[in-house]
Parts: structure tokens; sequence; C-alpha cells
């Protein structure tokens, strides 16, 4: 199907039995709908543009939206059909959880909030599509992000036959264009003041981006957050919080069980009136871009730092410094779109036996924007105190230690008889940096 000139529908015209009025049923089209002035358009610019109808898929991540609200939006605003589920078990359990498991940061700093939920979305859409016929997928990201790709990527692994549009990204309007279409086309213009930031939000994060925050040097303004606190006026005594990990999984906070929804929610909650979450990260886009994302990921910041410290307990130095690859692989897997690909169920089968330990509870004081370990424990611990201690009960044997070092430092001090002391060449001496005049 290729793109018709405008208004010249390319679907298939067919009399809708159903009907019985003569009307036409047309192709299908399932559409990613936010609710959104962008999305809203598309319905409508689709339905001239490609002569599609619009099934319209909204999905709660825990975005904090009314799904039902946005349903019943995408129905006045020319949708033949409008779902909305709530999808925020699968998005917790398949991506969120997962993702912690193998200590997936961006760049050593975004929790991938927003990268996660687009497999899911798009996944479900291809769903929706299959079930009702549609013979195309489409989204509202613009052409120079990275969702656009997370999108397209796994709309052409998961069901290759169909197309994919992309309004935003092909009708190249200014603002200003974009809103005159949507006034000629009576679509719903919310009133409020006009956006400052371009967001996204969902369970395990916010991302902010554009407007005053494309200039690094400036600080992010008040208005940019909204999860978290300013530290300056968070509370000034901390609070401290209790989380229990099964495999890598958190179970429970403060010693009550709960489903992983409802401990996000809850932690996104307290960690944010202590200013904790704040990230400002100089990104490395995928399409080659570097860009300023702000974050609020409050919840997510501090199980990444208490699960993190669940490991250093049961993880063997061996294993640890063998994650800091896995993570890395997993988190740009993750950023680049590629969760559905084989590397990624290998990585996820390393991950899941590598957790197999990684049970007990970990103890993180929040104040004033840090998210500070104050303890933990496991039953798998190999923290051994009868290894460590220094007073009554030593187990370790001392004697040992001699024999062990002048094997391990046996090459070095060859080294240095036979070559340093000997006068030529390298000296014993600190390294430099600056090379001798
Ligand atoms: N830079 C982040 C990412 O690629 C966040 C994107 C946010 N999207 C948005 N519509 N503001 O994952």
């Amino acid at each position: 199907m290729n793109r018709p000139e405008r208004g010249q529908g390319s679907g298939k015209f067919t009399v809708s039995s159903e009907e019985g009025r003569g009307e036409v049923a047309r192709d299908k089209v399932v559409l990613a709908y936010s609710g959104g002035l962008d999305t809203s358009v598309a319905v409508k610019w689709i339905n001239e543009t490609y002569g599609l109808d619009v099934i319209a898929y909204t999905c709660d991540l825990g975005q904090g939206q009314d799904i039902e609200a946005i349903r019943r939006k995408a129905l006045r605003t020319g949708a033949v059909e409008a779902i909305a589920e709530d999808v925020r078990n699968l998005f917790v359990d398949y991506f969120a959880f997962p993702s912690l498991m193998a200590g997936a940061l961006y760049e050593g700093k975004y929790p991938l909030a927003t990268a996660l939920g687009r497999p899911l979305i798009a996944q479900l859409m291809v769903r929706v599509a299959k079930e009702h016929g549609a013979v195309a997928v489409a989204h509202g990201c613009t052409g120079k992000g990275n969702d656009q790709v997370r999108f397209d990527v796994t709309f052409q692994t998961l069901a290759p036959h169909l197309k994919i549009i992309a309004p935003v990204r092909e009708w190249k309007w200014t603002r200003t264009e974009e809103l005159n279409y949507a006034l000629e086309h009576g679509i719903e213009v919310e009133a409020t003041k006009e956006k400052i930031f371009s967001t996204d939000q969902n369970l395990w994060g916010r991302s902010i981006e554009a407007g005053i925050l494309e200039d690094p040097w400036i600080e992010p303004p008040p208005e940019t957050f909204q999860w978290t606190a300013d530290p300056k006026t968070a509370p000034d005594a901390p609070e401290v919080v209790e989380i229990s990990f099964d495999r890598g999984r958190p179970i429970s906070l403060n010693g009550q069980d709960m489903d992983g929804p409802r401990l996000i929610e809850e932690l996104n909650v307290i960690a944010g009136r202590h200013g904790v979450g704040r990230i400002d990260h100089i990104e490395n886009r995928l399409v080659g871009i570097k860009s300023r994302e702000i974050y609020e990921a409050p919840a997510a910041i501090v199980l990444h730092e208490a699960h993190r410290e669940i490991e250093f307990l049961t993880l063997s130095k061996d294993a640890l410094r063998f994650k800091t690859y896995v993570s890395q692989a997993y988190s740009d897997l993750i950023y680049n779109g590629l969760w559905f690909s084989a590397l990624h169920q290998d990585l996820m089968a390393f991950v899941v036996s590598n957790q197999q330990y990684v049970s007990g509870t970990a103890k993180v004081k929040l104040f004033k924007g840090h998210a500070m370990i104050a303890g933990r424990k496991s039953e798998h611990s190999l923290y051994r105190h009868e290894l460590a201690t220094y007073d009554e009960g030593d187990q370790y044997d001392a004697s040992a230690a001699q024999g062990f070092i002048k094997i391990h430092g046996l090459a070095q001090t060859t080294q240095a008889k036979h070559q340093m002391l000997k006068g030529t060449g390298h000296r014993l001496e600190l390294p430099s940096i600056i090379p001798p005049s």
C-alpha cells in the first residue's frame, strides 16, 4: 500500500453488511492513541490521507491517566472503535522488573521507563490488529527520536505484513499548521496553555524533554518536575524504606507483601516526596543525536539501589564483575528497541540464573534527594561474619596469607628484580603522566 495523495483514500471499499445502510467498511489501522493533540489529529489525518478507519488503542502502564476518558475521546474524534486496557501487571512483570534484575540503566543513568513501554504497546497493538483484521498500525512519534524505532522495529518483527503509518513523521507540520488542521476538522484542542515540554510517563518513570531543557547549561526549572519534591523543601527528617527481593524481584515494601504495580506506585510517592529520583542526562540517542533528557524515577532509582545491595551481598566477585557487561548489553538492547531479539532471550536466561540467590531485604534511607543504603540482609549472604570479623569467632586462616601474597605478587617482584631494579628502561617510581623533558 503506497501513500496516496491526500483525500484519495486507498482503502478497500466494501458495503458493510451489518449496517445495511449502504455505508462502506474500509480497511482498518490500529493507532496508538494517547488522547493528546498529535494522535487526535492523526485519527482524522489517517482517514483523509490513507482512507483507513482507525481503531484507537490506549493502554494503562501506570501513567496516571483516565484511559476510559481517553477511549471516549477517541470515539468523539472519529475512531470507529476504541480499546483501552490496564496492562500495568504485564508491564511490571515482563518489562520493568526484568530490567531491574538485569541492572539495566542506560549509560549508567536512565532506568528506561519510556523504552520499556514501547515494545509492550507495539506487541499489544499487533494483537489487536490481528484480531480485527487491520492492515496497518500507526503511532504518533516524530522522526527524530528513539520511540519511532522501538515501535517500527517491533511491528516489523512481530507482524511484517502490517503497513506502518507515522503521521507526525510524515506530515512535517509546524505547531500552527497542526492547530489549524485541528480547528478545521473540529478536533478538540484542550484549552490549557501550550505544553512547555514533551513528556511520557509510566510506572517506571517520567521522561521530560524539549523546550528550555534543550540548553544543557540551564538547570531544569521547577515546573519540569511533577513526581519529586525539590530537595530543598523535602522533609527535614529522613525516612527509611525496607524492600524485600525474591530471586531479584521486589516482593514487599516495609514488610508488606504487595504486587509489583502497587509496590512501585507507593514507592514513587514515598521517594518522590523526599526529592529522590531526579535524573539529568545528556543521552546518546540511537539516531545519532545527543539530547538532554530529564527523568523522574523515584521508585526505579530506589529499587535499583536496593537490588544492587542485595547483589553485593549474595553474588560472587566474579559474578558481579561479569554482570556489568550483561547490564550494559541489556540496557542498550532495550534502549535500541531490540526487545524481541534472540540475544534478549539469551541475556535473560543468564539473568534468571544469576539472580537465583538474590533474595533478601535492603533498608534504604531517603533524605533530601538522596537514597542511601542503610542496611541489608539475606539468608544466602556471602558476607560471612566468621571470616570478616576482627573480634572473637574469627575463622579466617591468617597464616595462609603470607604464602598467598608471595604467589600473588610473584610476577611483579620477578619483573622488578630482573628489569627495573637493574636501572635500565622503566624505573621503580610513580608512573608519570607528563613525559620528562
Ligand atoms: N529519551 C528517552 C528515550 O528515548 C525518553 C523519550 C521520551 N519520549 C517523549 N515523548 N517525551 O527513552
